[in-house]
């Protein structure tokens, strides 16, 4: 089998990279390791940046999107029982963030390459990158045969676990990581949201999260011990920890229970791999870089990466020019480190910390006053959270 970019993985990064370089009419292959509805349920995060919803519109994956999302205009900051909000449009010019479920961005994608009559293979394992340097080859197995895929270019969206990243010499490949001592557990459940707005909440028991996917369904996540089983979780005491967390003190907060559809738990880490590029090897999304959930980036961040690609490798298939694919790691380092400390910072000032001591909560909160009351951190909040211009 030939084509001309072989991509690994078929989540945002993957499908997204495919049709952007079909729309350019380079020829592509995904090869995805699970199912197709196994990729279409997993539940993920939510919340797009103005730029990512932008592109999908642009590219023609956006109808849906423009139905059904839920166009957000701010979020709310709750601390020692007080509620803030930022608001984005006065803060950026204009700009916003759009409620729409990953899962929903990978059904309107696979639609997409399916009508294209892309190839898009499911239950496609890759175990192997040979040639990085020359004429890449991509082994897989498909129900118990082996393939060969060649191409002139890889793409590794394959996620942390993936094999596109390990198959970066070690003495090339630097890693930097942060665990943090706390998970999300996450529930879906069928009960309208409580509130128009997300709303991040740091409380003395720790943080919680209130978020939405539709109109009749919520999401919300709190802050728990890294060892904590999910069974040790009863749905009593999920809603009663998110009850105490989220209360105010100026206003009651009735928060609407339902039937929990999903319950995970997540646990949190930073990690940035460098350089993004090896030989013919390029590495898209989370194969590259983790974030904590608590900016809402991941998805985003794996947007950016690829549209980056995307116009790297239509510059050397229409013009010739390698300008783009040479600087292809440094331009989205750039960015993915402008993200990396947003999230690190929203994580840090909103989680209670093990170790920490009054003194620590109280700089939170220093921190959490400011950073809501002071016109210039609400821009700077506000800019990251919408999403840094990006420049391809
Ligand atoms: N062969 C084929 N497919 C593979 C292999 C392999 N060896 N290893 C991993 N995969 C597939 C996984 O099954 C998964 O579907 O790669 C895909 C990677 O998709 P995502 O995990 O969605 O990663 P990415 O596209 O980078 O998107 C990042 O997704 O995980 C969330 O929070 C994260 O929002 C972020 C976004
Ligand atoms: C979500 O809705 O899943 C969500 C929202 C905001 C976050 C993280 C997750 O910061």
């Amino acid at each position: 089998m030939k084509t001309q970019v072989g991509i690994i993985g078929a989540g945002p990064a993957g499908l997204l990279l495919s049709h952007l370089l079909a729309l350019r009419g380079i020829d592509s292959v995904v090869l995805e390791h699970h199912p197709q509805p196994y990729v279409i349920n997993r539940v993920r995060a939510g919340v797009l940046e103005q730029g990512t919803v932008d592109i999908l519109k642009e590219s023609g994956v956006g109808e849906r999107l423009s139905k059904e999302g839920l166009e957000h205009h701010g979020i709310e900051l709750l601390f020692g029982g007080i509620a803030r909000r930022i608001d984005f449009p006065s803060l950026t010019g204009g700009k916003a963030v759009t409620v729409y479920g990953q899962r929903e961005v990978i059904k309107d994608l696979i639609a997409a390459r399916e009508a294209a009559g892309g190839k898009v293979l499911f239950e496609a394992k890759a175990y192997k990158l040979e040639n990085l340097h020359d004429k890449p080859i991509i082994h897989f197995e498909q129900a118990g045969q082996a393939y060969q895929l060649n191409c002139d270019y890889i793409a590794g969206c394959d996620s942390f676990h993936g094999i596109a990243r390990k198959s970066i010499p070690n003495d090339i490949l630097k890693v930097y990581e942060r665990i943090y001592p706390f998970a999300w557990l996450g529930i879906l459940a069928e009960a309208a949201p409580s509130s128009p707005e997300l709303i991040y909440a740091n409380s003395a028991e720790g943080f919680a999260l209130h978020s939405m996917r539709s109109p009749s369904i919520s999401r919300n996540y709190i802050q728990c011990d890294p060892q904590d089983k999910l069974e040790r979780w009863t749905d009593e005491a999920i809603w009663e920890a998110l009850e105490r967390r989220l209360a105010r003190n100026d206003s009651p907060f009735k928060l609407s229970r339902g039937e929990i559809l999903e319950k995970s738990i997540t646990p949190m880490r930073s990690f940035v791999t460098e350089p993004m590029r090896y030989e013919r090897l390029f590495l898209a999304g989370d194969a590259a870089h983790i974030v904590p959930p608590t900016g809402a980036k991941g998805m985003n961040l794996a947007v950016s990466d690829v549209r980056i690609l995307a116009k790297a490798l239509s510059d050397f298939y229409q013009e010739g020019s390698e300008e783009g694919l040479n600087g292809y790691s440094e331009k989205c380092l750039n960015r993915v480190w402008k993200v990396t400390r947003f999230s690190w910072w929203m994580t840090s000032m909103l989680h209670k910390y093990p170790e920490d001591d009054d003194f620590g909560h109280k700089l939170q909160l220093a921190q959490l006053d400011y950073t809501t009351s002071s016109l210039a951190a609400q821009t700077t909040l506000a800019e990251n959270y919408v999403g840094l211009d990006l420049e391809l």
